[in-house]
C-alpha cells in the first residue's frame, strides 16, 4: 500500500483504529556545526557519542542507542518563530540538585534564560551554541496522577521564580 492507492472502507475502518503507544523519545536537531555541538552536549548534558556520519552525530544519555541527533544545517540558517520551543529533561534528584546544574550551567557559561516555578516541579531553561532551548525539570510531585490534577488545576503555570545557584 503506498500513499496514493485506495483503501477499502474496511481497511480504512481498521486503519482509523490504530493508535500509538510511544514509549521513548528523541530529539533531532539542525546545528551549525555537529561535532563542536557534539562536545557541547557530551559535556553540558554529560551525553556520549554513540555514532557519527559526514553531517551528523548521534548521542545518548546511556541507556539508548541515541536520544539526540544533531545534524549539519544548511549555509546561513537561523533560528525562526516556528518548531521547537524548548526541549525538556526531567533530572534526577530535588530543588537542590537543580540549583547545582544552575551552577554548573554558570560556570560553563551557557546562557541561562530563565527559571519558573510549574507547581509540580521547577524548571531550568537555558540555550545550546545555536539558541536552541532546552530545561532542566526537577519535579516536586513525583506522583504521576498528582502530577496531571496539579497542572491542569494550575493551568500549567510557568511562574518565574528565583531560583539560587548552589555550590556544594
Ligand atoms: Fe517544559
Amino acid at each position: 500500500m503506498h500513499q496514493n492507492e485506495i483503501m477499502t472502507p474496511a481497511e480504512t475502518a481498521q486503519a482509523l483504529g490504530f493508535k500509538p503507544v510511544v514509549v521513548r523519545t528523541h530529539i533531532s536537531l539542525f546545528v551549525r556545526d555537529p561535532e563542536a555541538s557534539a562536545q557541547w552536549f557530551a559535556d553540558i548534558l554529560n551525553m556520549k557519542i554513540t555514532a557519527r556520519g559526514p553531517q551528523w552525530v548521534f548521542l545518548s544519555f546511556g541507556r539508548k542507542h541515541h536520544d539526540l541527533a544533531l545534524i549539519q544545517a544548511a549555509e546561513g540558517a537561523a533560528q525562526g518563530g516556528l518548531g521547537l520551543q524548548h526541549y525538556g529533561l526531567e533530572i534526577q534528584g530535588d530543588l537542590d540538585e537543580l540549583r547545582r546544574l544552575y551552577a554548573m550551567l554558570l560556570a560553563k557559561q551557557v546562557k541561562v534564560v530563565k527559571t519558573t516555578d510549574h507547581k509540580v516541579g521547577y524548571g531550568l531553561y537555558f540555550e545550546d551554541p545555536d539558541g536552541n532551548r532546552f530545561e532542566f525539570f526537577s519535579e516536586s510531585i513525583t506522583d504521576d496522577e498528582e502530577g496531571k490534577r496539579v497542572l491542569g488545576e494550575h493551568h500549567a503555570p510557568s511562574e518565574p521564580i528565583v531560583i539560587d545557584p548552589l555550590y556544594t
